[in-house]
């Protein structure tokens, strides 16, 4: 009796003699369809979703591989005072990359449980929401870091603590708001870039004459 093939079922194919080196002229050729199949059942998967890192994966070593571990994430009680990778994720808005990244960074820390998994103090909130806001305004990492170095180590922050850390910044925020207003309010107009596109910067920016004092936006630079 003849082999029971599924009906769009195709002659296999040669193999390809193309030297090793070399792409196979026939890679997107589909092969024959096994018996018992259907051509349909042969449609290629779609790709797999890149796994999200989401809010709800921790990492865990094991035998010095790194791995995702799906956990549940609860939102942390009012009083608990440790959270998970997922709950400080889930309530601070930063992504669980985000978090390992701040931490390598030594912009948080954590302490690791028997099951070597991470647990931030509740207070670790604050520093991301810190973090996050800086980011924000466009502080660099460094300056935000430099920052929190100033803060307590192994203690919790008090408004002392934090009130310092605010002033410190405060001239360089005054700074960047001084820049912004000014990139609100002017950049219709020419900024001294050297462009020399717009119709008045022949006559603001003449031969780009400020382009001898520096680079960049040099109007926006020295009226800020
Ligand atoms: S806007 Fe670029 S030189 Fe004026």
């Amino acid at each position: 009796m003849p082999p029971v093939t599924a009906p769009d079922a195709q002659p296999p194919t040669k193999p390809c003699s193309t030297a090793a080196d070399e792409p196979c002229p026939h890679a997107d050729r589909p092969g024959p369809v096994p018996p018992g199949l259907t051509a349909a059942s042969r449609a290629p998967l779609a790709p797999a979703p890149a796994e999200p890192l989401t809010s709800t994966s921790s990492d865990v070593e094991v035998e010095g591989w790194k791995v995702y571990v799906s956990e549940a994430v609860a939102a942390p009680a009012w009083d608990q005072k440790e959270l998970t990778v997922g709950q400080l994720s889930e309530r601070s808005g930063a992504a669980v990359s985000a978090l390992h990244f701040y931490e390598r960074k030594g912009l948080i820390s954590s302490r690791r449980t028997s099951g070597n998994q991470r647990r931030y103090p509740r207070g670790m909130l604050r520093r991301v929401a810190l973090i996050r806001i800086g980011q924000r305004v466009g502080i660099p990492l460094a300056d935000i870091k430099a920052a929190l170095d100033q803060l307590p180590d192994g203690r919790t922050p008090t408004k002392k603590d934090w009130e310092r850390l605010s002033r410190s910044w405060r001239e360089e925020l005054d700074e960047r708001i001084r820049m912004l207003q000014q990139v609100r309010d002017d950049f219709t107009d020419c900024i001294g870039c050297g462009c020399l596109s717009l119709n008045r910067c022949s006559l603001a920016n003449r031969h780009d004459e400020l382009g001898k004092h520096g680079e960049g936006a040099r109007r926006l630079v020295e009226s800020a």
